[in-house]
């Protein structure tokens, strides 16, 4: 590997991308450019990896394997409502296209996958419950992201596939490129607009800061690590479910919104009695939302613990300590409050000056 390696980066506008350029300034960064801009690459390079070719003529895909020694591939629908035919031709067919790029290159490839391909068996299709009104099937996603894992696996070319939990904002700011799943939920608990949340207290709610993955990949890179799969997650220390809505309530009411506290209830006494009984009556839209939350909550209630890769190896960091992941939690939550308006004069952040160590 060169000193100054020249880095491919794909989905470099998206949450984890955008983290991930300020963390190489050692590499000469290329971001492959799809709808939106892109601040801090050395270069850019508009391409869509749903076109052969990822849509550059033969002499620019020549010239860019020709440069390209590192790929880290984080481009892909995230979404969970966009159907499987889109999912798939970019997770699963883009991902093919970029792991072509690698052989092409001889570059190493580092695939940004989900921890979550863990957990196919727990979506509500798995476990045959109805999709009531949810337009949300995180099958398709999960599906999708191991049929791209499997690509990667099989190509031969050395790669490592990298699986965070949720993301949520950087530890310390909370900042983030576009809110998440996960901050829709905490929208609606600071709202007071969440009576329930379907998962059981006791199950693990695993996230990691945004800053978090992007050392763990900037490390990889440095580190030259060629094959593996590399867990970023909470794992042991991840918060629970009552835990994690303790923290949003206690920031909600440092924040002067106090809204109602959620209980937590299996979702087995949501199908057979809260759906039946209440969201049934519910207007359309809110019975879509309510469902939708259900589908994703799914992949956490009776979740088992994550493993974690944290802090094996030499450039890699360690794992958060759960109380790291309390302040990068209040730190996201004041974050979304603030940009959506929420709160207007903010008390001195509790979380002030620390950060998940890199
Ligand atoms: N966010 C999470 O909580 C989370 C958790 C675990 C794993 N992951 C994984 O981490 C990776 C990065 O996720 P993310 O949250 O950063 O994604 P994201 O914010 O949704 O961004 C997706 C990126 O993909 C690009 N893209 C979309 N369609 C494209 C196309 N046809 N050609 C080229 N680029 C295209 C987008 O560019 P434009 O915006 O310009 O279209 C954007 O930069 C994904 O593999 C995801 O599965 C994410």
């Amino acid at each position: 590997m060169p000193s100054q390696p020249t880095v491919l980066l794909t989905g470099a506008s998206g949450v984890v991308g955008s983290a991930l350029l300020p963390q190489l300034p050692d590499c000469h960064t290329i971001a492959l450019i799809h709808r939106n801009p892109v601040a801090g690459a050395d270069e850019q390079l508009a391409g869509d990896l749903t076109a052969p070719r990822l849509g550059l003529d033969a002499d620019a895909y020549q010239r860019l394997a020709a440069r390209v020694d590192v790929i880290v591939h984080c481009a892909a629908i995230t979404g969970f409502s966009m159907g499987p035919e889109a999912t798939h031709a970019l997770n699963e067919a883009g991902t093919r296209q970029m792991v072509q790029l690698a052989a092409d290159a001889g570059a190493v490839f580092y695939h940004v996958s989900t921890a979550f391909v863990d957990r196919t068996d727990l979506t509500r299709a798995q476990l045959g419950q109805d999709h009531g009104d949810a337009t949300a099937r995180p099958e398709d996603y999960l599906d999708s992201k191991r049929a791209g894992e499997d690509v990667v696996r099989s190509s031969g070319v050395p790669s490592v596939i990298v699986r965070p939990s949720v993301v949520i904002g950087d530890a310390v700011t909370g900042q983030i490129s576009a809110f998440q799943g996960m901050h829709g939920i905490i929208h609606g608990l600071l709202r007071g607009l969440l009576p329930l949340v379907p998962v059981p207290a006791a199950s693990p709610i695993d996230f990691v800061p945004q800053d978090l993955v992007a050392a763990t990949i900037a490390g990889l890179i440095r580190e030259d690590r060629r094959d593996g799969e590399v867990w970023v997650t909470a794992g042991a220390n991840a918060l629970s479910t009552e835990r994690l809505l303790q923290v949003v309530g206690d920031t909600a009411d440092e924040l002067g919104l106090a809204p109602t506290r959620p209980r937590m209830v299996g979702p087995e006494m949501v199908d057979r009695l809260i759906r039946p009984v209440f969201i049934a009556n519910l207007h359309p839209r809110a019975r879509r939302r309510f469902d939708d939350m259900l589908a994703m909550t799914a992949l956490f209630a009776h979740g088992h613990v994550f493993p974690s890769s944290l802090g094996q190896g030499a450039g890699i960091p360690k794992a958060p300590s759960t109380g790291e992941l309390e302040a990068a939690l209040r730190a996201s939550v004041t974050y979304m409050a603030r940009t959506k308006g929420m709160v207007r004069d903010l008390p001195q952040p509790a979380f002030a000056g620390e950060r998940v160590p890199a």
